[in-house]
């Protein structure tokens, strides 16, 4: 099989494509030739430092380290056990997170529980690119802020792989949701079904916006997340996508009477089939905006890395 491995952390030029043997595959594993690889923001902060890389290892030692969450593809083989899937079978999944998903490759191990069948109406393309963002947004939405009919919603980076999907659902809750991200967005974002957007490069939110029942904050700033605090009303949630800042919001948080929720992203076939349902009778859809060939990886981590993909970006493999 081809993959590319990650020699040592720190830029592009550290993914080696190369030639490795298949591996084997035990009881309550699946083997699947991949089809389509998602690109994700983790990605680059795996691939950037050993700290991180070594956080979502737990430490554990691999020969081969070779990132990717996000898979679609087809059934190869089946392990012991493994009785949802067989051979032929079309399926998506965010690979062993937290661990080492290693679907940077033309064939990949994967737990059979952390699968779950490709919808039809979704080509491979688009299945291998939504998982994790989906998953996430789903948490985010669904599980922890448990967004409610005509709760109004503040979503950061509407346009991006989470935010755009996290419209989608609490679109799907019946919340009134707002959508914040640059202008040149403003497009996509209201054809989300936004109730109205916002250009953050032409106000701070806060003189927009006050009284918000529930932010989801997807922007890798304190100092962002804080401001979000200030315009959320008395017992109202906020979701940040970096858990470990925690700490740095516990006494605004406090101070404000919010709730403060923290999301992690967790491998599971049972969401992914959920979110499948939503996928299936045409509510929620990923939007694809570019997409590169496995030679290309780097180029797509390269778009990923600029802050500036709008939904998401692909990697076919042929
Ligand atoms: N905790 C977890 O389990 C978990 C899981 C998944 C992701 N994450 C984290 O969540 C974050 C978002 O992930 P993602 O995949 O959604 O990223 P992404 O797709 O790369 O986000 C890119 C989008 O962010 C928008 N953006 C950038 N700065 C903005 C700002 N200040 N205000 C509003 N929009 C802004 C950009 O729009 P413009 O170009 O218009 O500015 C762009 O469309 C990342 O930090 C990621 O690591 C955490």
């Amino acid at each position: 099989m081809e993959a590319y491995i990650l020699e040592k952390n720190g830029g592009l030029e550290n993914l080696k494509k190369t030639t490795l043997a298949t591996p084997t595959i035990k009881a309550g594993e699946v083997l699947i030739q991949t089809k389509s690889i998602g690109i994700n923001p983790i990605d680059i902060q795996v691939r950037s430092s050993k700290d991180i890389l070594g956080m979502i290892t737990g430490g554990v030692f691999h020969e081969h380290v070779i990132l990717g969450w996000d898979v679609a593809g087809i059934v190869e083989q089946v392990g012991d056990g493994v009785i949802a899937f067989k051979p032929g079978d079309e399926v998506y999944g965010l690979l062993n997170m937290p661990g080492l998903g290693s679907t940077y490759s033309t064939k990949v191990v994967a737990q059979a529980d952390q699968l779950t069948h490709k919808p039809e109406n979704l080509s491979f393309t688009s299945a291998g690119a939504t998982p994790m963002s989906a998953m996430t947004a789903w948490q985010a939405v669904i599980t922890l802020a448990n967004i409610q009919k005509g709760d109004k919603v503040l979503i950061h980076a509407a346009s991006g792989g989470v935010g755009h999907f996290a419209v989608q659902f609490a679109k799907e809750r019946g919340a009134y949701v707002i959508g914040t991200a640059s202008g040149k967005n403003e497009e996509f974002v209201r054809s989300l079904g936004v109730d109205q957007f916002l250009n953050y490069t032409e106000s701070p939110f806060e003189t927009k916006v006050s009284n918000i029942d529930v932010v989801i904050d997807t922007i890798n700033s304190v100092e962002h997340v804080l401001r979000s605090i200030s315009v959320i009303k008395k017992g109202g949630r906020l979701v940040y996508l970096q858990p470990h800042f925690a700490e740095a919001l516990s006494a605004k948080l406090e101070e404000s009477v919010v709730s403060g929720l923290g999301v992690f992203v967790n491998s599971s076939g049972k969401v992914l089939t959920e979110i499948s349902t939503l996928i299936k009778a045409g509510k929620v859809a990923p939007k694809i905006t570019q997409v590169f060939q496995f030679d290309q990886l780097p180029d797509a981590q390269a778009a990923v890395e600029s802050g500036r993909a709008t939904g998401k970006i692909a990697v076919e493999v042929k």
